[in-house]
This record gives C-alpha cells, sequence and structure tokens, in this order.
C-alpha cells in the first residue's frame, strides 16, 4: 500500500520510522518532511494547504492512505476534501478536529456530558471577560480559543497580569486564534498525557506519556512545544486509565459521534490529576510531539495496520495494540534561542555514532546543506532510547546525546525526573 505522511517534525520521522517497518508499505512519500523522513520516504513537492494538489498528486500515484501529523491541516479540512475523493485518511475531518481547534467547542462538550474538566467561561469582548474575571480567584488561566501554537494559555498570578493577558488577546496578540478567550479556573496536581485511538465507534487506549514543557532544567524558563518525554507514565495507573477512559474519552466520542461528527484518528488528552480525580486541560487531534517519539518506539504492533483500519472505521477487527513493557524516552535538541529566535544554520554531526549506542535519532528542524546536516528550526533533534525502567531509559539517551556534536544547540539534563524520584521512592 502507498502512503502519503504529512508534517516534517520529529513526531512524523518517527512515524515514518515506524510506518517502514510494516510489511504492507508499498512506497511512502512525505511532504513537507526532513532530512530524517528522507532516510524512509521520498519527499514530495506539495503543499499540504494546497487541498487540490494533494488529492492530484494521490491519484496519480496510487496513494491509498494519507497520514496527517500535525494539526493545522486538519483544523484546516484538509482529511474532508481527500475523504469526499475517496482517499483512506488518517486523522478527523474539521468539525471533529474543533476539539483541539477550539478550546471553547470543548469546555461547552465537557459541560454538556459531564466531563470533568476546569470550570469556565467563553468571552469575545473585553467588558465581558472583565466582569467575568472575578468570579475566579487567582491564579486565572486565560486562553486564546484557537490554535495558537502552542503559546495560547496563560496563567496570571495576579490581576494585573489577568489585564494584561485579556488586553493583549482582544488586541490581536494572537491574530484571530484570540477574537474568543476562554477564561478557566486554575486546577492543581500533576500533569500526564493520555492516548487514544477510535475509529468514530470502536476506542482503545494507546498509551500514556509525559511531555517536559519548559524550556529548561527544573521546569523553569518559557513554555515551548515540548523538551522530552517518557512513556509509559506509571503515575496514570490502570485504575486511573479506565476512569480516564470512562469518564472523559468515551463520552468525548460518543457525543461526536452523536451530533453526526464522528472523531477518526488519535485522541490526545492533556490530563489535570487532581485530588478529585483525572480532569481535561485540552484535546489535541493528533499525536503529541515528542510524545509522539516515545509512543512509536514501544509499539511492538504494525502501525500501518492500524491506522488503515481506523481510516477504514474496521478498528474493532484488528487485535489489540501491543506495546512494549519497556520505558522509552525522548531528549529534544534545540538550537539556542528556542522558543524564541532559534539560532539558524548551526551544524549537526555524530548522529551515526549517537544511533550506534541502540538510540534512534528523529529529525525535526534540520536540513540538508552539500553532506552536512545543520538546523533550521526550534527544535532539532530527538533522541530516543529504551530501557528497562525510566533510569535505564534515560541514561541510553544521554549517552547518545553525548555523541551528537550540535555546537549551537541545548537540550535539558532532567528529562523523565518526575518518573525516577518516583522510582527512587518505590
Ligand atoms: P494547553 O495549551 O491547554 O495545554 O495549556 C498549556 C499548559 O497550561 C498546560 O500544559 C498546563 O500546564 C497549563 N494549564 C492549562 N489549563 C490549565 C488549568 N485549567 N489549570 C492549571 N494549568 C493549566
Ligand atoms: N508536546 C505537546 C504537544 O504536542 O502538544
Amino acid at each position: 500500500m502507498n502512503v502519503l505522511l504529512i508534517g516534517s517534525g520529529a513526531r512524523e520521522h518517527a512515524l515514518a520510522w515506524k510506518l517502514a517497518q510494516s510489511p504492507k508499505l508499498g512506497k511512502l512519500f512525505a511532504a513537507p518532511g526532513n532530512p530524517g523522513i528522507a532516510r524512509h520516504a521520498r519527499i514530495v513537492d506539495i503543499d499540504p494547504a494546497d487541498h487540490r494538489g494533494t488529492v492530484d498528486f494521490c491519484l496519480k500515484n496510487s496513494v491509498e492512505l494519507i497520514v496527517i501529523g500535525p494539526e493545522a491541516p486538519l483544523v484546516d479540512g484538509l482529511a474532508d476534501n481527500l475523504r469526499t475523493m475517496g482517499f483512506c485518511v488518517f486523522g478527523p475531518n474539521r468539525i471533529p478536529a474543533q476539539l483541539e481547534g477550539s478550546k471553547g467547542f470543548t469546555k461547552d462538550l465537557c459541560a454538556r456530558h459531564n466531563i470533568p474538566t476546569a470550570r469556565y467561561v467563553r468571552v469575545s469582548d473585553l467588558a465581558a471577560a472583565e466582569a467575568a474575571l472575578g468570579d475566579f480567584g487567582l491564579p486565572v488561566v486565560i486562553k486564546a480559543d484557537g490554535l495558537a501554537a502552542g503559546k495560547g494559555v496563560i496563567i496570571a498570578e495576579t490581576a494585573e497580569e489577568a489585564q494584561w493577558a485579556l488586553d493583549m488577546m482582544f488586541e490581536g496578540g494572537f491574530g484571530g486564534a484570540g477574537a474568543e478567550v476562554v477564561i478557566e479556573q486554575f486546577l492543581t496536581g500533576e500533569e500526564a498525557s493520555f492516548f487514544a485511538i477510535t475509529d468514530g465507534t470502536t476506542v482503545l487506549p494507546f498509551g500514556s506519556a509525559q511531555d517536559h514543557k519548559r524550556v529548561g532544567d527544573g521546569d523553569t524558563g518559557p513554555n515551548t512545544g515540548g523538551m522530552g518525554a517518557y512513556s509509559p507514565a506509571s503515575i496514570l495507573t490502570p485504575e486511573l486509565e479506565a476512569r480516564v477512559m470512562d469518564e472523559i474519552i468515551r463520552p468525548t466520542i460518543r457525543a461526536m459521534a452523536e451530533d453526526g461528527t464522528p472523531y477518526s484518528g488519535v485522541l490526545y488528552a492533556g490530563l489535570m490529576l487532581t485530588a478529585e480525580g483525572p480532569g481535561l486541560i485540552e484535546y489535541n487531534a493528533r499525536f503529541g510531539d515528542p510524545e509522539c517519539q516515545v509512543l512509536m518506539m514501544r509499539l511492538e504492533s504494525d502501525l500501518l495496520e492500524i491506522m488503515y483500519a481506523i481510516a477504514r472505521g474496521r478498528l474493532g477487527e484488528i487485535a489489540t495494540p501491543r506495546f512494549s513493557n519497556e520505558t522509552a524516552l525522548t531528549i529534544v535538541m534545540a538550537a539556542n534561542g528556542y522558543p524564541g529566535t532559534p539560532e539558524k544554520g548551526g551544524r549537526i554531526a555524530g548522529i551515526d555514532s549517537a544511533e550506534a549506542t541502540g538510540a534512534t535519532v528523529f529529525q525535526a528542524g534540520t536540513s540538508g546543506l552539500g553532506d552536512e546536516l545543520v538546523a533550521c528550526g526550534g527544535r532539532v533533534l530527538s533522541v530516543t532510547a529504551k530501557g528497562k525502567d525510566v533510569r535505564d531509559a534515560r541514561q541510553a539517551a544521554y549517552a547518545a546525546v553525548e555523541a551528537i556534536d550540535f555546537p549551537t544547540g541545548f537540550f535539558r539534563h532532567d528529562i523523565g525526573w518526575r518518573e525516577v524520584e518516583r522510582l527512587g521512592a518505590s
């Protein structure tokens, strides 16, 4: 079967790496891709924002399945247009992708179906926002409704900060994404990521992970797309996972189906494990990056078979996906300046030596310059390893990082610290 993979991050490199292991794979094409993805796929010059061009490419090249990695093309309705033309697609249509594309959409759905989440209000002008603020105390969470590349959430510790956040959003600080705002109650607890796959009817758990969103060691500094992750996250015990499936995931998938807009693909729940139980912080309509890298490292089943079954509405007909009991851990190497303006053009060497240690290096913001590899984005590499527990996986991943020569890059030194502490305490 020929497959087209959309995206250019380390998440998509991990998907390409795993798809390439399937005996059912014919040709794998990727757009826009990156030099790491090019090790497993033919990079093709199509623009995923050009839906007609993408459809034409798939027709000409006998592509049967299109895998959409990032959120923007999903929210933009690429899956709808491909499905209309008869293609199998992994990833939800435009309306179900609103679970990620509009925070207000998700909060309203939670309210209608009693899904545990922070108390909230949706507002579309400054006066209404200021009037509502008093109901929430401090800190208060202020979110741009739409997609804002992971930057649209502000946790205001003081009334002044809350005022600043509201002014900024309504003045267009996040463009159209902030035309509407969600104000919500601040939840306390530990965060974890949980993944479920669904074809709209059958729903299966697909693993847990923990991300490290802050740029600096000890969870300090500004938020990023994620500086490292590990899987599984033992804090999500089997009992808690069952609650998440029953109280959060299944009611959501059922509601989307009842509304005539079934959700198909992977649903990524960002959770807060509060004293009262798990609460939904946000949904994403795709795999997480870097969480995908650690999930793919642990997945033992055939990813292509799973994605194809989901795309055809036949998830119930295949064997339940199997994951290794080992822990996988990934360390993101980013270019100096990230998450602000990353330094471009820095040389990267030593990927082969890093992989010789047994690790796998997934590429994100890299580009080829003659025989050399150089940085061209914020997050550049995702160095991933497995071990019998988090301590082992962490040691293996850091050993591989040491083999990489990337003088204009940096990484966190404490990926997995929560899990290592838990292991120490057990
Ligand atoms: P999001 O983009 O929705 O994942 O939010 C980014 C981060 O803001 C989350 O990972 C949490 O750390 C934090 N956050 C979002 N909503 C809340 C909330 N209601 N209470 C506490 N922290 C939150
Ligand atoms: N790692 C967080 C995300 O992919 O949204």
